[in-house]
């Protein structure tokens, strides 16, 4: 693996007798995207928490760009942009004083503020908002404005929490254009935390699972689908003497799909061409006639409730 941004070693924490987080090993390769999935109460901003040293944990190591964020917090610090699960922004300000009071609180220079205030401004489509009154501000524009905060510091690594949670669906594909440009663009690495399956699934180079303080899965959005049984190809017949014609011809990996009207074949496979294209001959070959063919490869919600034995609590978007 590339040199990693972020590894978490055997990290605990507790609250009284609540462990939050039960042990949790991490590695985030540098200019990738991770996601940390989990429902509520799952510990996912106290992970953030931790790896952005706002809280110590009770055990475990943690370093954040070769630095120890015990030992070195403040070279850590340097290096890192946080987005809270709850907007930084001072709603009495206007986006661009927002932006430049964040400059200053990173020393920089005053010319130099105005000029990344303006860029930022306009790399996240703020440029007609920039001098009204952030308060005004639907909850698109306050997240993309938190996000355009985060990387006033010229952050290498940056930690989403939660980035587009009770965003509807248009201005959630624009945060996610943005997080994309970013690791594209600047070459960072982020971090992100979601209760939606589809928003890991459409970002993240890795996913780790996250289920009351233990990781219960971790991998591609790919492997992760692979863990759990289910693919198949569905026939639907428009009547039971093809549906039977179908089933003898395909041998008994071909069952009748339950819940269906009895006249939709399901054959496990992964949906391939070649896999389709095997199916499609044998019909061929006998002469059958097909009403449709679908493809039903399991998705990330389903790994959950696998995994858990719970189903998520994920809005789709559609
Ligand atoms: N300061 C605290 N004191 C006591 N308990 C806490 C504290 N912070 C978090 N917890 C508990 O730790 C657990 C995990 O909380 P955490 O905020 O990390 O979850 P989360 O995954 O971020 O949830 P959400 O999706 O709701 O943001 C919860 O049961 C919470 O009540
Ligand atoms: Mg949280």
């Amino acid at each position: 693996m590339v040199h990693p941004a972020i590894t978490a070693r055997g990290l605990r924490k507790a609250y009284g007798d609540h462990a939050v987080l039960d042990g949790i090993d991490l590695t985030v390769a540098e200019g990738t995207i991770f996601s940390l999935l989990g429902p509520n109460g799952a510990g996912k901003t106290t992970t953030v928490q931790i790896l952005t040293t706002l809280i110590g944990a009770d055990a475990g190591e943690i370093r954040v760009g070769g630095h120890d964020a015990s030992a070195e917090v403040d070279d850590v610090r340097e290096l890192i942009g946080v987005t809270g699960q709850f907007a930084a922004v001072d709603e009495l300000l206007t986006g661009r004083e927002n932006l430049e009071l964040m400059g200053a609180l990173n020393h920089l220079p005053k010319k130099e503020i105005r000029a990344l205030a303006t860029e930022l401004l306009e790399r996240f489509d703020l440029v007609e908002a920039g001098d009204k009154p952030a308060s005004t501000y639907s909850g698109g524009m306050t997240r993309r404005l938190d996000l355009a905060m985060t990387l006033v510091g010229d952050p290498r690594v940056i930690f989403l929490d939660e980035p587009t949670t009770g965003l509807d669906p248009r201005s959630r594909r624009s945060i996610w254009d943005i997080i994309r440009t970013l690791v594209d663009d600047l070459g960072v690495t982020v971090f992100l935390t979601t209760q939606y399956l589809e928003e890991a699934d459409q970002l993240a180079d890795r996913i780790a699972v996250l289920d009351q303080g233990r990781i219960v899965a971790e991998g591609t959005a790919a492997e992760l689908k692979r863990l759990i049984p289910g693919g198949h190809i569905r026939i639907d017949f428009a009547d039971h003497a093809r549906l039977d014609a179908a089933r003898s011809a395909l041998g008994s990996s071909a069952q009748v799909l339950e819940g269906s009207d009895g006249l939709t074949l399901a054959v496990p496979g992964d949906g391939g061409v070649r896999s389709l294209r095997a199916v499609l001959d044998v019909l061929d070959a006998h002469r059958i006639e097909a009403g449709g063919i679908s493809v039903h490869t399991p998705n990330l919600d389903d790994v959950f409730l696998t995994l858990t034995g719970k189903p998520t609590t994920q809005e789709t978007v559609r």
